[in-house]
């Protein structure tokens, strides 16, 4: 990938640029409460997004997509937009990162990546982080904090592409480090690292290659549901909320605001009871709860759909130990924790019964737990 992006640059800039990558995450478990308060648990994986920067001292970003095979260019002020949606993220990191007093001068910029689009992977967090962080070191000899470099591209999310997302996926994506999930309190901000590494089990993911588009999806509606609900209970976020308050305030909400509450409430704990199970080296509640994660997610907050449903039963038929539909939901992957032992038939009889099924073999991919943003040196 390096190559290709650098002969490209030679190609539309001539020379060099300097190389920055940051990586897509999986989430073992805890989703949807990032916007709620709550905790999540995700990892940075060995695919990225990577690009050759170099500034051209004007005030203009030039920048070429080698997968879409596309060329933009764009000035630095608000009226510089450009129509690209994929442009878009590059220049919501540029302004962020300026409305944060930072500064960004005009560059050349060439990337590519191999994080599966609208896998719910994050390839969108992966691209901002990316930037965030190349600005960050090439024009404010990174002072700005790795908490702002994910905000900014979250705000880039709810500024110019329409996602009224929480911070785990832009976070996950600055801070990611090899071989660790990272427990994060959405409310605090406080995260720890986790090694992860379970003697026995991997951890894979069965995409559908349904496509996940969050930008004008019920998405927001979720969100907004969880407000609604957490208003009424008179708290900030559903963190705050109890099931027994919920109950109390039923009359008064819509059942389908409920149920989403009701799914937010019960996944908070679901988060740290697998951080105590995994302390424990104990993958069976591991799985288990990720089990009922995909029941919740498909049942009561409606982010599923049949193809993935259909991939969790096979799970549980094959007798993996864990499976459910990760990430924002409506298509992608599941993230499944199997038995070294039971791997290979899983997938097999994935392959098999999804293509029987829908035409089309689903994609598998190897979870390898990675680093996140960074200068590429070698
Ligand atoms: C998307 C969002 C995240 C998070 C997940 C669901 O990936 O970008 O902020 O809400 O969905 O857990």
């Amino acid at each position: 990938m390096k190559e290709k992006i650098q002969s490209e640059f030679k190609n539309h800039f001539g020379g060099e640029g300097i190389l920055y990558a940051s990586a897509g995450r999986i989430n073992l478990i805890g989703e949807h409460t990032d916007y709620n308060g709550g905790y999540v648990f995700p990892g940075a994986i060995d695919k990225v997004i990577m690009a050759a920067i170099r500034p051209n001292d004007t005030e203009k970003v030039r920048v070429f997509s080698i997968d879409i095979n596309d060329y933009a260019e764009f000035g630095l002020n608000e009226e510089d937009a450009p129509k690209q949606q994929w442009a878009r993220y590059i220049f919501g990191i540029c302004r962020e990162t300026i409305k944060r007093s930072g500064i960004v001068k005009g560059f050349d910029a060439v990337f590519a990546g191999n994080v599966p689009l609208g896998a719910g992977l994050s390839s969108s967090a992966a691209l901002e982080s990316c930037f965030a962080f190349a600005l960050n070191d090439l024009f404010n000899g990174n002072t700005i904090d790795k908490f702002e470099l994910a905000r900014i591209g979250q705000s880039t999310e709810h500024n110019y592409c329409g996602v009224n997302c929480g911070i785990m996926d832009q976070f996950a994506s600055v801070f990611g480090k090899k071989g660790n999930l990272m427990r994060l309190d959405c409310r605090s901000m406080e995260f720890e690292y986790f090694p992860f590494n379970p003697q026995g089990y991997k951890l894979v993911l069965v995409d559908s290659v349904v496509k996940h588009e969050l930008v004008d999806s019920p998405y927001n509606k979720r969100r907004q549901s969880c407000e609604r609900v957490a208003k009424r209970l008179d708290v900030e976020t559903l963190r705050d909320a109890t099931k027994e308050a919920l109950d109390a305030a039923k009359s008064d909400i819509s059942a389908e605001d409920y149920f989403r509450a009701k799914f937010v409430i019960e996944e908070k704990e679901r988060v740290l009871d697998v951080c105590d199970a995994l302390n424990r080296g104990d993958y069976e509640t591991v799985g288990r709860l990720m089990y009922e994660t995909h029941q919740g997610l498909s049942k009561d907050y409606e982010v599923s759909c049949e193809e993935l449903d259909f991939l969790n039963d096979i799970a549980k038929e094959c007798g993996v130990t864990g499976s459910r539909i990760m990430g924002g939901g409506f298509g992608g992957c599941t993230i499944n924790l199997v038995a070294d032992d039971k791997y290979d038939h899983f997938i097999a009889e994935a392959k098999k019964r999804f293509k029987e099924k829908y035409g089309h073999e689903p994609k598998i991919y190897d979870v390898v737990i990675s680093d996140g943003a960074r200068k590429v040196t070698e």
